[in-house]
């Protein structure tokens, strides 16, 4: 099963997520955690470039291209083997990250994106993507809290107007709403503790539906 992990700015999710990693593997699974951009090294080279805030000069085509290069190296580095060995895959962020920031945040047209997304992955799409709901003003003051404290980078994207980070979430919300049976929102303002009890009943829902799939399939 491959569980992607979405959300604005200061949502939480990679805190959320090594959580769920953390107990996943407590109860017995295989699973296996990676992040977009980086997670090869060839990946982690190219997040170097894209979060370096020296590069204001960036042009939204060669962010996009940026991007779906670091997630070709994933896809096939680390995803798709871990898939075929029966892992369960969380990655924090995937490719509805490039249509939620490049698409609706940069106004790239999102068909072809979804083209680039394709070529880059093969196709691969997640089972199932939590998406961590926060409103902007609040992600991004949790953000700068947490860069002043020591514990978040301070990215090229983070430097993005207010109105940039408005669209990316309208766009998550849209993407969200069209396609109900793979994204589940779940409200990030919550506390913490709920926030995580929320996404582990999800998957676990969706772990035990998905084994009774395979073994009716199997008998
Ligand atoms: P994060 O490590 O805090 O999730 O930051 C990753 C940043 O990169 C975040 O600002 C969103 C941005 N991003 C894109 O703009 N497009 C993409 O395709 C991905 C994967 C990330």
């Amino acid at each position: 099963m491959f569980i992607t992990f979405e959300g604005p700015e200061g949502s939480g999710k990679t805190t959320q997520i090594q959580q769920l990693y953390t107990y996943l593997r407590g109860q017995g699974y295989p699973v296996m955690l990676t992040r977009e951009p980086g997670g090869t090294s060839i990946g982690d080279q190219i997040r170097a470039i894209l979060h370096d805030p020296r590069n204001t000069d960036m042009r939204p085509e060669a962010e996009i291209l940026l991007y779906s290069a670091s997630r070709a190296q994933l896809v096939a580095q680390v995803i798709r083997p871990a898939l075929a060995r029966g892992d369960i895959v969380l990655c924090d962020r995937y490719a509805d990250s490039t249509l939620a920031y490049q698409g609706y945040g940069h106004g790239l047209d999102l068909d072809l994106l979804r083209r680039i997304t394709a070529f880059a992955t093969g196709g691969l799409i997640p089972d199932l993507t939590i998406y961590l709901d926060v409103p902007v003003e609040e992600g991004l003051r949790r953000k700068q809290a947490a860069y002043r404290a020591g514990t978040a980078e301070w990215n090229r994207m983070d430097a993005q107007t207010v109105e940039f980070h408005r669209r990316v979430r309208e766009g998550y919300l849209r993407m969200a709403a069209a396609e109900p049976e793979r994204w589940h929102i779940i409200d990030a303002t919550a506390p913490p503790e709920a926030v995580q009890a929320a996404i582990r009943q999800v998957v676990e829902q969706r772990l035990i539906s998905s084994h009774r799939v395979h073994r009716e399939h199997r008998e």
